[in-house]
């Protein structure tokens, strides 16, 4: 063979092997640089991150603080400690009581703070989870307490708790004479689907106990009908637990058949626009709050780089894209409202963004107060089997589906939903959070206290204006105001639509009163230098350090152990990577 004839065939076979990797090019442009965009990386790295813990004398110095502002920390962690342990010692005392046989609790309150200060606060700072009441908007404690719910009972509260306490009894009521059977239907259930076809616009209704169900239920169809593999989700997206929605941390076993695009972007129009394989397109429409992350635990706050902001015209543009690519393609796209259904406007998502999806779920608070998931959509996507094949089945069950008491609260809920005065609440819903959250924003800054808000239809997430190690210090200055807030700490706050101007005018003053106290306290203390990316780069470093240099000590932390011990530890222990010291048995 000719130098030339060896040329022409070397530059063929490397156009095919390129056009061959063109499918792989695309999706690669499509992911999102960050490792929520990388699930396998993600999952790779998690597995490989080292525990280890600040010791008291570096806890909290862990960003080089001179001795002064370690001290103002010092005495302003006691006092903070003094009074929770002071003013809720029963909620204190059963919340620890409880922790031990409650493997939930145990994860939260291990993952409330970043896991280098978690033991010595947790030891110290502790927290109450028992609540024993709530009226309008306050929940109260054991002790007695209490406290404005910013909570919002993971987005359920809606309307305020006396809302749905009202709507589990009325419910409860109607269907009262048949109780708890199973199987049959409650005609009740007739009445539910006509209005949630009405709602949602869409053709037939399916009943689960709970959002993750509803999600799984809808992917499944749409492979089902489109005999494709791949579900399309978008970075940071929640749609409940199972794997295939969440791969990456979070999940032991890799997820195969999901590609994890990047939100608002040309790339990932094009990867639906070419690929075959892809069987539905699953949009969470709270992403919009924070687009390709997910909500930030307070666990995760190691710096100030939490993002949040909403524009609603951007996104709704973005939807509308999505949706077109979905059409021209035959994809069928899913509306994941289990969270801002109901929430944003009467008619959820499609009506707020304006767009109609093939399938929609439900959850939450339409379950009015009660577990439920629910997935509404176009009948020959709905449809479990096929009319051809008799054993091509897409089975779904559920023993509790459709159980008549949550049957009989949706049913108070959907029908209180066409009281005039609550459709009137919707109208507003925008102007009425956002001049609030600017209100807030304004007090803040005039102080120059480095905390802001971020709104999306009365769901907050808090983000910080300046470099800082020690931000989630700020739930435990909130929850000392008397401010009740979710596991996840400042990275969402959720209000009930029953918040009047009075209520919520309390709630900024104590927010303020929270932030005073926090900067009071030198937490916000921050070297000239100090940078979000230097603060990111000196805990790798520490990971680094800790995995490299192997275990310290070999004996597992043990929670019971006592202040004085642990003092006397950090005095003999020699510091290890700037206070780090590890603790292996994890
Ligand atoms: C958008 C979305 N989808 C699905 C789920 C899962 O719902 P559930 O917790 O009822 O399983 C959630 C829960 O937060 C959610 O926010």
């Amino acid at each position: 063979m000719t130098f030339a004839a060896t040329l022409s065939a070397s530059l063929a076979a490397v156009g095919v092997l390129l056009f061959l990797l063109r499918p792989r090019w695309r999706l690669s442009m499509a992911k999102h640089p960050s490792l929520q965009g990388h699930a396998r990386i993600a999952r790779w790295l998690g597995g490989r991150v080292p525990y280890y813990q600040y010791d008291e004398a570096h806890i909290f110095a862990s960003d080089d603080a001179p001795p002064a502002i370690v001290e103002r920390r010092r005495s302003a962690f006691d006092r903070l400690a003094d009074l929770f342990h002071s003013r809720a010692p029963e909620t204190i005392r059963s919340t620890d009581a409880l922790a031990t046989g409650v493997s939930d609790l145990q994860f939260t309150t291990a993952y409330r703070v970043p896991f280098q200060y978690r033991a010595y606060v947790n030891r110290r700072l502790k927290i109450g989870s028992l609540v024993q009441d709530t009226s309008g908007v306050l929940v109260t404690d054991l002790d007695g307490n209490p406290a404005y719910d910013l909570a919002g009972s993971y987005g359920v509260n809606v309307f305020g708790y006396d809302f749905y306490k009202e709507c589990v009894d009325a419910g409860i009521e109607r269907v009262r004479d048949l109780g708890p059977l199973l199987g049959a239907y409650h005609p009740v259930v007739a009445d539910n689907v006509r209005r949630l076809k009405a709602i949602s616009g869409l053709d037939e209704v399916s009943f689960h106990m709970s959002g993750t169900e509803a999600v799984m239920q809808a992917v499944r169809l749409a492979r089902f009908h489109t005999g494709r593999s791949h579900l399309v989700r978008f970075c940071g997206a929640y749609h409940g637990w199972w794997d295939d929605v969440q791969p990456g941390v979070g999940t032991p076993g890799p997820a195969r058949s999901v590609y994890t695009l990047k939100d608002l972007d040309e790339a990932s129009l094009e990867v639906l626009r070419t690929r075959r394989d892809i069987a539905c397109v699953l949009v969470n429409p709270l992403q919009a709050l924070h687009p390709n992350a997910a909500a930030s635990t307070d666990g995760s706050l190691v710096d100030s780089g939490r993002r949040a902001s909403f524009d609603r015209e951007w996104y709704t543009a973005w939807l509308q894209d999505l949706r077109r690519v979905c059409s021209e393609r035959r994809i069928p796209l899913i509306l994941d409202e289990v969270f801002v259904g109901f929430r944003v406007a009467y008619g959820g998502a499609q009506e707020y963004f304006g767009i109609a999806a093939d399938l929609v779920t439900y959850g939450k608070t339409l379950g009015g107060g009660l577990p439920v998931g629910v997935l509404c959509g176009r009948s020959d996507l709905m449809k479990r089997f096929k009319d051809d094949r008799p054993a091509d089945i897409c089975f779904a069950r559920g023993t509790f589906n459709s159980h008549p008491y949550v049957m009989g609260a949706m049913n108070e809920f959907l029908r209180r939903l066409d009281d005039s005065q609550l459709r009137r609440s919707y109208v507003d819903i925008d102007a009425r959070w956002n001049e609030r959250a600017a209100a807030l924003n304004a007090r803040l800054e005039a102080e120059r206290l480095p905390v802001r808000f971020a709104n999306l239809a009365s769901i907050w997430s808090v983000c910080y204006t300046r470099p800082s190690r020690y931000n989630w210090m700020f739930q435990y200055y909130l929850r000392a105001e008397g401010l009740a807030l979710a596991w996840i700490g400042t990275g969402r706050l959720i209000f009930s639509h029953d918040y009047s101007d009075r209520d919520f005018q309390a709630v900024a003053d104590r927010i303020v009163a929270a932030a005073r106290a926090m900067d009071a306290g030198g937490w916000w203390w921050h070297a000239p230098h100090l940078t979000n990316a230097a603060i990111r780069r000196r805990v790798l470093r520490e990971m680094l350090a800790v995995r490299v240099r192997g275990a310290i000590r070999s004996r597992p932390h043990d929670p019971a152990r006592s202040d004085r011990e642990d003092r006397r530890e950090a005095r003999t222990a020699a510091p290890y990577g700037r206070g780090a010291h590890r603790e292996t048995g994890r």
